[in-house]
Parts: C-alpha cells; structure tokens; sequence
C-alpha cells in the first residue's frame, strides 16, 4: 500500500466508527458513557489520521501537485472546531451538556466529515504515485506512513 492508499484505507475505518456514532447521535436514549468513549477514541485516531495526512499533503505541495489541498485544511480547521467543542461537553462530565452537544455539535460533524473524507478520497485518487519523481518519493517515505490498523484504546 502506498501512503495515499494507506490513508484511504484509514478512512474506511473510520466510516465505521462514524455509523456507531451516528446510531448513539441520533438515539432517543443515548448512553453518554459509551458516546464519550467512542468519541474520545475516533478523536484520537483523527489527530493521527490529520497529522500523516498534512505532512504528507506538504510534501506534494512543495513538489508542485496541483490539487485542491486549501479545502482540506479549511475543512480540518472546521472539523477541530467541532471536537473541541465536543471534547470539552464531555470533559464537563455533565450529562445533559454532553446530550446537547450530541444532538447539536455531533450531527453536523458527522456530516462534515464524510463529505470531507469522500473530498479526500477523490482528491488521493487523482495523486499518479507512479508519476511522482523519485526525490519526492524519497521525501514521502521518510514520513514513515503506516497504517493505522484499529482505533487506539
Ligand atoms: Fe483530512
Ligand atoms: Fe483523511
């Protein structure tokens, strides 16, 4: 696997994770235990998932790929907003504040992010890796990018 599949892969799995979210986001009788858990994990995962992704992603850019690399930034800035605002409701410990963010903050990050990894995927597919020049590539692999395999506990 090369390192924009490997991020492609990562994607799949967090589609996963996201429709246990979106089935606790929009139960009437959430387990807010349970959300945090989650949430807390895919977070995790997440900042790993954006940092391979940025480093690479500066790497091309500086190699002259002309991809629309702006829009994800942008959309990582938007994401980063929606978990903080998560992450502190269930840092409050307090139920009916995480509730509320569940019900507000999370249904749209749900959206945000499939649209946005969906972007990715298009924009990752249209990277030729056999055309990129062997001075880059080097660059690339010394990102070391390697899957993450499961969400970290
Ligand atoms: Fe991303
Ligand atoms: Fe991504």
């Amino acid at each position: 696997m090369n390192p924009l599949e490997i991020l492609m892969r990562e994607h799949e799995l967090v589609r996963k994770e996201v429709l246990e979210l979106e089935e606790m986001t929009y139960s009437p009788s959430v387990n807010t235990r349970d959300f945090s858990e989650l949430f807390r994990r895919l977070s995790r995962f997440w900042d790993m998932h954006e940092a391979k992704e940025e480093k690479l992603i500066k790497i091309l850019n500086f190699e002259g790929y002309r991809v629309d690399f702006d829009k994800v930034y942008f959309e990582h800035g938007i994401l980063s907003g929606h978990r903080k605002a998560i992450i502190e409701a269930i840092n409050s410990g307090d139920e009916e504040i995480i509730k509320r963010v569940i019900k507000t903050t999370c249904g749209e990050l749900i959206d945000v992010l499939r649209a946005h990894m969906m972007a990715e995927d298009m924009i990752f597919a249209s990277v030729a890796w056999e055309e990129i020049g062997s001075e880059t590539l080097q660059k690339i692999m010394l990102l070391q990018i390697i899957p993450s395999d499961d969400l970290v506990d």
